[in-house]
């Protein structure tokens, strides 16, 4: 399936009768595409790990609720990750807390309320999690988040291998095992967690990582004589959102994977392993969806002025994170075979940047017209600046088996008072 052809089904009336009903903009999950997503990863493992997904990608409740039925977890970042995983019926048992600035009543309520695993990314926050535990008298299970000493290239956003704000270097990890077995009880820790970045396209990069990951389990093991019973080999499996179709191919991947797992599984029968993914299961089943209010020209340059950019959709006008910028798929939802144009598309804020498309060729376009950015399902909303001008914040569609829910309305900018 191409990135765009997700939406072909939908008719210009179809999405008409949508934005009449929610307001524009809007966004528009697919929660079918996500399940078929997450059984593209387990296929590729042959069922040796598992699949977490992560919240921070998109954490709509109804696409939570829908994935709950097909992922076997979810790494939370905050507390109110934790809370919106609970709302979505995930029992804190089948959650993985990580992040570099857990605060001491996030971790309290984590401890209290049994989260899985807690990834513990410092010397400090060892100490912290078995100082709440004895406070709680409930012990805290976690594991230790490494950063590794070498990280493989194709990761595009490299979280680890150098020095970064995440996770235990390497060679401190040796002293972190000891601190965690002088506080006895207290801490019950079930393995390790290495997550080394984000956007690789490269299944010899995920390979390695893993490898990695594997080797730095069985050197805990025969340093602390412990039995790693959880290691989260991480994520970031790359989807260009922008740009050309390019994915991680797991099909390439998946007979070294299989290999490696396999040899660990039979080693280690009552380990679970997983992968934490967010961007390669939900990227591809968004679509943000926003109403042409003007059409002008500047300077011999034909703009399609929109009630939407980037303040819910900043990574399409290329300012979260994107060393390059490059252009989503966008695409005229209210017409078909129509004279192609080029245009600039552009966002309703002050901010000469807030330009969801430059030079962008597309069916002539009218105000009125519905305008989607496809490959929207991650890292929209979640990581937009939503306050910013006051406009509201759109409402957040579900697909699931054919019916169309809200999983989140609009709000106001009142509603932020
Ligand atoms: C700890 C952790 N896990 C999982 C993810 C999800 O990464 P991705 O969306 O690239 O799969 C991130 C992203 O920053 C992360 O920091």
């Amino acid at each position: 399936m191409t990135m765009t052809s997700v939406w072909s089904a939908f008719d210009p009336a179809r999405w008409e009768a949508l934005a009449e009903a929610h307001g524009t903009p809007f966004f528009l999950f697919d929660a079918d595409l996500v399940a078929r997503r997450v059984q593209q990863v387990r296929d590729a493992c042959a069922g040796l790990a598992g699949v977490y997904y992560a919240v921070k990608a998109n954490p709509n409740l109804g696409l939570l609720r829908a994935v709950n039925g097909c992922v076997d977890g979810v790494d939370i970042s905050s507390g109110g990750e934790q809370m919106q995983a609970e709302l979505a019926g995930f029992a804190p048992a089948r959650m993985s807390f990580a992040g570099p600035a857990k605060t001491e009543a996030e971790l309290t309520a984590a401890i209290g309320a049994g989260v899985g695993c807690i990834s513990v990314e410092s010397l400090r926050e060892i100490d912290a999690c078995a100082r709440i535990a004895a406070r709680l008298g409930k012990p805290a299970q976690i594991i230790l988040r490494v950063n590794p000493n070498q990280v493989h290239k194709s990761y595009g956003l490299k979280m680890g291998g150098r020095a970064v704000q995440f996770g235990i270097d390497e060679d401190l990890l040796p002293q972190a095992e000891r601190r965690v077995l002088e506080h006895g009880a207290h801490l019950v820790c079930r393995g390790l967690h290495s997550y080394v970045g984000s956007q690789c396209f490269d299944g010899a990069g995920v390979l390695e990582s893993t490898r990695t990951a594997l080797g730095l389990a069985r050197a805990f093991e025969s340093r602390t004589g412990l039995t790693c019973r959880k290691l989260n080999l991480g994520g970031g499996f790359g989807v260009a959102q922008s740009g050309e179709e390019r994915e991680l191919g797991l099909e390439s991947l998946a007979p070294g994977l299989q290999e490696m797992l396999g040899a660990f599984r039979r080693e280690h029968p009552a380990c679970e392993v997983f992968f934490e993914l967010g961007r390669f299961i939900t990227a591809e089943a968004g679509i943000y969806v926003t109403r042409v209010v003007d059409l002008k020209a500047s300077r011999g340059t034909q703009y399609l002025v929109c009630d939407g950019g980037l303040n819910h959709q900043l990574a399409a006008a290329g300012t979260f994170g994107a060393a390059l910028r490059s252009n989503f798929p966008l695409l005229n939802l209210s017409r078909g075979a129509a004279d192609a144009a080029v245009f600039n598309v552009a966002g309703p804020s002050c901010n000469p940047t807030d330009l969801l498309g430059i030079k962008v060729t597309l069916p002539l376009a009218q105000p009125g017209d519905l305008l989607g950015v496809a490959m929207s399902g991650a890292y929209g909303l979640t990581a937009s600046p939503l306050l910013f001008l006051g406009r509201d914040t759109p409402a957040e569609l579900v697909q699931r088996d054919g019916s169309i829910e809200i999983g989140r309305r609009r709000h106001t900018l009142a509603d932020f008072n």
